[in-house]
């Protein structure tokens, strides 16, 4: 997910029991133009595996040239995106735009699995348009051009998030193709997953906003755990968090993009709304963490011990590029 599935998001969902994670989208012109930032996107660390990486564009020789890039950054799968529906990103023919632009989206495909050993996957919508089917005649073509797995998203682009993900879609696209589907949308629960496991046929379901500040819905979707975590895990997690984003982003860039997450963690009932409005407003995450353990003071040995457990992160180093999991920028 894009803005949200930094590293420490990745890490955690591996820690809370992902069996697979996925980077947020790269730009494959990014990576040609070795934006710096871009690049970022490309830090691996060694308890992440197995990894997607997920790119978008819409030149297939470009878009191969990404594939070899990230997979030499560690990518276990490289994913395509065909799912976008954010008008930066359709306005140059990348993204959800693929999918009424079949020859090409098939080139990039055929081109990206013609680049790499490692496998190909391919993340979809349903359409552009509400209602659309497209996404059935395009996927059998995507297989037949080297797409290893389809993750279908069952919302048009139009939808962006709104009405339902219709998983009688993901069911059609599984009886059309012989390669693993999987289902992406509004899997928030055991019992969902289930539900929509045992109605299509796909082979795994993809957790997205639900794990956003809460990865206690992975426990809960893969064990039925559905115990809610103390006020003391819940900070623990969250400076954990924050502390991994910082080293991966900067302090700078931190501070903004955590902010949202400060409501993720905080909310559902976990800690009065006045006190995350209370951290929105601090500039320094330093204070941020103050008051944090301030309300909580037993996350100190909470997070102490999750330290403890989880293994020191690699530093990735690129021959001729500055990545580095420490890098910061
Ligand atoms: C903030 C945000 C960013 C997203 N970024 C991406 C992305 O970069 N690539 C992608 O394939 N899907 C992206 N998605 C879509 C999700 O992968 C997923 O298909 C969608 O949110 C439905 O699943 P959910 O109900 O579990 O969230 C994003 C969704 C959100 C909410």
């Amino acid at each position: 997910m894009a803005g949200v599935s930094v590293q420490a998001f990745r890490r955690q969902g591996r820690r809370f029991g992902a069996g697979l994670v996925c980077s947020e989208m790269v730009s494959c012109a990014g990576i040609e133009h070795r934006n710096e930032r871009t690049l970022g996107y490309l830090r691996v660390a060694a308890d992440e595996h197995p990894l997607a990486i997920q790119i978008f564009g819409s030149e297939p020789a470009v878009m191969a040239d990404a594939a070899r890039l990230v997979v030499a950054a560690g990518a276990d799968i490289v994913d395509i995106n065909f799912g976008c529906p954010v008008r930066k990103v359709t306005k140059t023919g990348a993204g959800a735009t693929l999918l009424e632009d079949g020859d090409r989206a098939v080139r990039i495909v055929e081109a990206v699995a013609g680049a790499v050993e490692v496998p190909v996957s391919v993340k979809m919508r349903r359409g552009l348009e509400n209602g659309s089917r497209r996404a059935l005649e395009l996927g059998p073509q995507l297989v037949a051009a080297g797409a290893q797995t389809l993750t279908l998203h069952p919302r048009s682009a139009k939808q962006m998030y709104t009405g339902e993900a219709d998983h009688s879609l993901t069911a059609e696209l599984v009886s059309l193709v012989d390669v693993p589907v999987i289902a992406s949308g509004d899997i928030t629960s055991r019992a969902k997953a289930q539900a929509v496991l045992a109605t299509t046929g796909a082979a795994a379901v993809m957790v997205g906003r639900a794990a956003q500040g809460n990865p206690w819905a992975l426990k809960e979707i893969l064990e039925g755990d559905g115990e809610q975590p103390t006020r003391e895990e819940v900070v623990a997690e969250l400076v954990l968090f924050m502390r991994e984003t910082v080293r991966e982003l900067g302090e700078r860039r931190a501070s903004g993009f955590l902010k949202k997450f400060y409501g993720w963690y905080l909310g559902r009932g976990r800690f009065p709304r006045a006190f995350k409005n209370e951290l929105v407003v601090m500039h320094d995450l330093g204070e941020v963490e103050e008051r944090l353990f301030a309300a909580a003071p037993g996350a100190r040995f909470v997070l102490a011990r999750i330290e403890q457990e989880q293994p020191v992160v690699d530093e990735v180093l690129l021959d001729d590029m500055p990545i580095s999991i420490y890098g910061g920028g």
